[in-house]
């Protein structure tokens, strides 16, 4: 029976890094998770809005997310017009590719970094071409103009780490003759951001996530800045009522504690240095990170045998098949101590 598009029925699928059942004691390391709670009044947000019988779960929620909007855009500097709320970033990244790319057509991205834009892109039938890096980490053999209709440009790179410098942003984006996304699902915790770009260069669309730096992956968070016209056209696309209301209370409160949120992410940042400092005492080899991950490589470069060292000792990190990244692995920053435990049982694995 011939029920299914081609290209859904030949497709394989995306798969998430493995997330172990509730109650299974690992220590998670593998999905970028905040170590961290997230805001103190986001749990009191939640069940405000729900009530004491939840009766206002019986209404639809906000369609606009308006409140949000202005929130987000009075934080990063931008009128609300430029802002757009989305069911975690992966929902903007999304619609993006339905609102710029026809079947056919092509958008690009960096290998290695987020391979979901891959799948997304064949959802739609859109043909996909990757770029590699060179050894100082710019995009090698990025043509003098792109002609694709997306480029999606992970900076923070993940998993590597590093970040594209903004002036090498400001490059590419003049060399896109299409979008150039910034997928800055990381940039809270580096030094610096493409937000100024979106200001200055009609076709840079900046996407962010409230599942890292915010830790609320569990609520299904993120946003896209852009211009205008480009919002509206995201607007036109999306679910209607993308953000449910206990999404819309929670994003509220977090995004209003930026006390917090300084706060979490300095932790974050200083645990990284200090992890990074004890891997490279191990012999390993790390790439300085802008991101709440390390990618480091161990002095027998083999990641497969490291991982299932932790893996036995309940500690749960990222191995990556692919060969450019099997030699290594992906490690979230937790908390100081459970930084101390990895260090000690990577030691132990020798
Ligand atoms: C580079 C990158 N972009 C986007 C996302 C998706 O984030 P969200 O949880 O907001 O959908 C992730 C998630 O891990 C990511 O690593």
């Amino acid at each position: 029976m011939n029920i299914l598009r081609s290209n859904i029925a030949s497709m394989a699928g995306y798969v998430p890094g493995f997330q172990p059942p509730d109650g299974e004691v690992f220590l998670k390391l593998n999905s970028n998770e905040n170590p961290y709670p997230p805001a103190p009044g986001v749990v009191a947000a939640i069940l405000a809005e729900l009530g004491s019988d939840g009766a206002s779960l019986r209404k639809y929620p906000c369609a606009s997310s308006g409140r949000l909007r202005q929130i987000a855009g009075d934080l990063y500097g931008f009128d609300p017009s430029w802002v757009i709320m989305a069911n975690g970033s992966d929902e903007v990244l999304n619609n993006l590719i339905r609102a710029c790319a026809a079947e056919g057509e092509e958008i690009a991205y960096v290998h290695p970094s987020y391979s979901y834009y891959s799948t997304l892109a064949e959802i739609q039938g859109v043909k996909v071409r990757t770029f590699g890096l060179t050894d100082d980490y710019r995009i090698a053999d990025f043509p003098e103009r792109y002609e694709g209709r997306i480029f999606f440009l992970t900076t923070p790179n993940a998993p590597l780490g590093f970040a594209f410098p903004i002036a090498y942003i400001e490059e590419l984006a003049q060399r896109c003759a299409g979008i150039l996304v910034a997928d800055e699902a990381y940039v809270d915790f580096a030094d610096e951001n493409a937000l100024d770009l979106v200001r200055n260069y009609e076709n840079v669309v900046v996407t962010r996530t409230l599942s890292k730096s915010y830790s609320l992956a569990g609520m299904r968070l993120g946003l896209a800045i852009a211009r205008p016209e480009i919002i509206a056209a995201l607007d036109k696309i999306r679910d209607h009522y993308n953000l449910d209301r206990l999404a819309q209370a929670a994003c509220c409160a977090a995004l209003s504690d930026q006390d917090y949120f300084r706060d979490c992410i300095r932790k974050v940042r200083e645990t990284r240095e200090a992890f990074s400092g004890r891997l490279r005492q191990l012999g390993y080899d790390v790439i300085p990170s802008h991101g709440n991950y390390v990618f480091a490589v161990p002095p027998d470069r083999n990641g497969r045998s490291v991982y299932e060292g932790l893996f036995q000792r309940k500690i749960l990190v990222r191995h990556f098949s692919d060969p450019l990244l099997s030699p290594g692995l992906r490690i979230t920053i937790g908390t100081r101590e459970e930084m101390e435990i990895t260090a000690a049982a990577l030691e132990e694995i020798g």
